[in-house]
């Protein structure tokens, strides 16, 4: 029997490892996603799962197919979850699970094991991309089966077992990291009257300590896909890095929110998306230029909607592939150019132009003009109004 786990190095993963061995008398093969988190995270990490008595550890690299097949897509939909959150975790997921069962099928395990939570969207998220790529093999959750509930628990497990563990009794948050955010949840956050401490902020500067003179930056975009940034041409990974130093920089992209899990309770958390701040800003507003009224509406609506596919995991389905198709083909459109002022915590669009552009100039000037007659408006303002003229002279008995 062989189980592979979605292994992080931390102190769950780490107990999760040894308990498969005792609890399921399987082999245990580490699998652990590149998803741009940092170098610490990854650090040794092969060695760590082999001392926890993995048999092998695998590490795969997704951080462009991350950013190029997921974030990306999701930034044309325009999703934001209740109007705040960018998604960070969210995204991660189904990129992290399909690799995670592209291993399973390689070392031909017959499981799948993660450690999340019981209680959170990770666990929906995972196990809904199980199901749909590799039905026939068995998911095990060790946090919905052992009886350990704190980090102490997990320590003294290790101990019995002779199991070195450089994670300390006391861990204040449960962050997660990756190319896009880190989120934070936890600790002194749990009380949603209580103001965030700067220890929580991990990612940017806070705005108070950012720079006293703004900084532009420029950002190129080409039918939807961000090519090149402050003039430079980089690839969507590295595009996405670039972005995240020079927003960190100015203390772009904090938000504090409670958001709606999909398990059904409220959580609060931070988050830190700073490049994907600014990216997202600029996307919109270059689709400000090129998206007629009723296309940017439906556009909106395919956001609202996408937003809650991405946030319940369901990247591996009908609806995702439709809402994707949809924002595709009004991301044809979105070329062309935006540039972005960032000073203390924010980032404001300050220029646009695109080749696909709507905006005229000669139409919408309040100057003298002959493109457009102004006594035309009134046939029109008639007709659309028409509906509520009736209504009204109905009301008045002066119609029948
Ligand atoms: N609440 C966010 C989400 O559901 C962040 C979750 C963070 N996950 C974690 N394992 N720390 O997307
Ligand atoms: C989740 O919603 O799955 C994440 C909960 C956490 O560990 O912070």
């Amino acid at each position: 029997k062989k189980v592979v786990l979605a292994y992080s190095g931390g102190l769950d993963t780490s107990a999760i490892v040894p308990w498969l061995i005792e609890n399921y008398g399987c082999e245990v093969v580490a699998f652990a996603a590149d998803v741009g988190q940092g170098e610490e995270e990854l650090e040794g990490l092969e060695a760590k799962a082999i001392a926890s008595g993995a048999s092998e550890c695998h590490i795969v690299d997704l951080k462009e197919e991350f950013v190029s097949d997921f974030i990306y897509p999701t930034i044309t939909t325009g999703a934001v979850y209740e109007g705040e959150y960018l998604l960070g975790t969210s995204m991660a997921r189904p990129v992290i699970a399909k690799a995670q069962v592209e291993v399973a099928r390689k070392v031909g395990a017959d499981a799948l094991s993660h450690g999340c939570t019981g209680k959170g969207n990770d666990q929906v998220r995972f196990e809904g991309a199980f199901a749909a790529l590799a039905p026939e093999l068995r998911v095990i959750a060790p946090w919905r089966e052992w009886d350990m509930v704190s980090r102490e628990d997990l320590l003294n497990y290790l101990a019995s077992r002779n199991i070195k563990s450089s994670a300390s009794a006391t861990k204040i948050y449960s962050r997660d990291a990756n190319a896009w955010h880190i989120s934070h949840e936890g600790g002194e956050l749990e009380d949603p009257w209580c103001e965030p401490s700067k220890q929580v902020w991990t990612m940017t500067v806070d705005p108070l300590d950012a720079p006293n003179t703004p900084e532009t930056l420029s950002l190129t975009f080409n039918k939807g896909k961000l090519t090149h940034v402050n003039g430079d041409a980089l690839s969507p990974y590295q595009a996405l890095v670039r972005l995240n130093t020079l927003a960190a920089a100015h203390g772009v992209g904090r938000i504090d929110i409670v958001e709606n899990r999909l398990v059904g309770m409220k959580s609060r958390g931070c988050y830190e998306t700073p490049g994907g701040t600014v990216l997202v800003k600029a996307y919109k507003a270059l689709e400000t230029l090129v998206l007629d009224k009723s296309a940017l509406k439906y556009r909106e609506q395919i956001g609202l909607e996408f937003a809650h596919v991405m946030y319940d995991g369901r990247w591996f389905t009908a609806l995702n592939d439709a809402l994707l198709a949809g924002a595709a083909s009004f991301a044809e459109l979105v070329t062309g150019e935006i540039v972005v002022k960032m000073y203390k915590g924010n980032a404001t669009v300050i220029q646009r132009k695109s080749p696909n552009s709507l905006y005229s100039e000669d139409f919408a000037t309040f100057g003298a003009d002959d493109v457009y007659d102004q006594s035309h408006a009134e046939g029109f303002i008639r007709l659309f109004s028409l509906s509520s003229r009736i209504k009204a002279l109905k009301a008045q008995g002066g119609a029948n």
